[in-house]
């Protein structure tokens, strides 16, 4: 846990400047941290920060307009992230667009390896990545190679979430089971500390936890698009299967891909596919928005940190996306206190009046 980084503008901060009558010496500036080490969440073996960091946009040029420049910035992000007290990163097999497909993977094997913070951040980090499951993977042993794969990209000896990207149970159910025993061997053979899952809708997540529980696998974790724009009923029924099961929920897309940080209008979108999903959701947001303005202003938070602190008070893990450090700082800010019951129903209840929702991930099973 970080007591130390001087970026972090949301740390309580307590300081002794030298007075004029009174000669102490100054005393250097004491920062609380984020969270206490208590605070951390249980997800089976494995020990996370409230808060992880999503790492779809390292290396992804066509939704994320990525460009390798941008790399030393991204170093300096996760750097601060760690720094901060922040071990988990998300992260998959398939990030990364045309030739740089992985490269979100190895960016974070790199920064890993250079980090140069205390040693003891650097061994507590979780890396979660997940396995496509492409058609061609269509054996256990398939899927134990590509987590060599990642292994390698990530330059690790032992991955903290091995995650299904996606079931197939919609379109190719034979190829499920695959899917299910190439976890299974990935977790006997010690590739992973634990296994999740993710776009598992409620009836097939409960399917795969008593499988995996059959073969002595624990299922540590469910992610699923989850926010204020995203809390339909499928979502509420995998938080609760989640909470019957002993399954950490960990929610992904937590700012609506940026819909939910107040920046974007229609007159101002981000370019490419973005940009278009934008233009027809946005204008139905208004009484979303406001109350998130609101609520911003009265807590003296930002509109994503009110948006990211309510995926924390529902009982879930969010994984928001960072490209800066601006970003990591303002997102940061999320942790340490706590929306009140009455601020979650107001935003609900903003959420249910604001006629558009998000488009639900296609790959999502019921
Ligand atoms: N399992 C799955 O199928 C799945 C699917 C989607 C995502 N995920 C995971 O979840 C993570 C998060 O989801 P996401 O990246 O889709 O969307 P998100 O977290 O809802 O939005 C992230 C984007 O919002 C903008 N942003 C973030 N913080 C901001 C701030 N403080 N102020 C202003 N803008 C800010 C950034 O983009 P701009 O600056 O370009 O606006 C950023 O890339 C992903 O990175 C990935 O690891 C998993």
């Amino acid at each position: 846990m970080a007591f130390t980084s001087s970026t972090t503008p949301f740390s309580c901060c307590f300081s002794s400047g030298a007075s004029k009558d009174i000669s102490f010496p100054p005393i250097k500036s004491l920062k609380l941290p984020l969270f206490w080490p208590w605070q951390k969440v249980k997800m089976g073996p494995l020990s996370v920060s409230p808060m992880g960091f999503g790492t779809w946009a390292w290396g992804n040029q066509f939704l994320w307009g990525y460009q390798e420049s941008m790399d030393t910035e991204l170093q300096q992000t996760f750097n601060l992230a760690v720094e901060n007290g922040i071990n988990l990163f998300d992260t998959a097999d398939s990030y990364g667009t045309g030739r740089l497909n992985g490269k979100s993977e190895k960016l974070l094997g790199k920064f890993i390896q250079e980090f140069e913070g205390q040693k003891r951040l650097q061994d507590d980090i979780v890396i979660a990545t997940k396995f496509a499951a492409y058609p061609w993977r269509l054996t256990p042993g398939q899927f134990v190679k590509a987590c060599r794969g990642s292994l390698d990209r990530l330059q690790i000896n032992q991955i903290g979430i091995g995650q299904l990207h996606w079931s197939t149970a919609n379109y190719a159910p034979p190829q499920e089971l695959a899917l299910w025993d190439g976890l299974v061997a990935m977790y006997e053979k010690g590739l992973v500390r634990a296994v999740g899952v993710s776009n598992y809708g409620p009836s097939q997540l409960v399917k795969i936890h008593d499988y995996l529980k059959a073969r002595g696998v624990p299922l540590c974790s469910a992610q699923v698009q989850f926010s204020l724009l995203s809390m339909g009923e499928s979502q509420l029924e995998i938080t609760d299967v989640c909470n019957s099961l002993g399954v950490r929920l960990i929610s992904y897309s937590p700012l609506g891909l940026g819909m939910l940080t107040g920046k974007y209008t229609t007159s101002t979108l981000p370019r490419g596919p973005r940009g278009l999903l934008f233009r027809q959701i946005l204008p139905g947001l208004e009484p979303l928005l406001t109350s998130l303005r609101e609520i911003a202003h009265r807590r003296r938070k930002t509109v994503p940190q009110v948006a990211i602190n309510w995926c924390i008070c529902k009982g879930t893990i969010p994984i928001p996306g960072i490209k800066t450090v601006k970003q990591a700082e303002e997102n940061l800010g999320a942790l340490g206190w706590r929306l009140s019951s009455d601020e979650l129903l107001q935003l609900e209840y903003a959420s249910r009046e604001s006629p558009q929702k998000m488009i639900q991930n296609i790959f999502q099973t019921g």
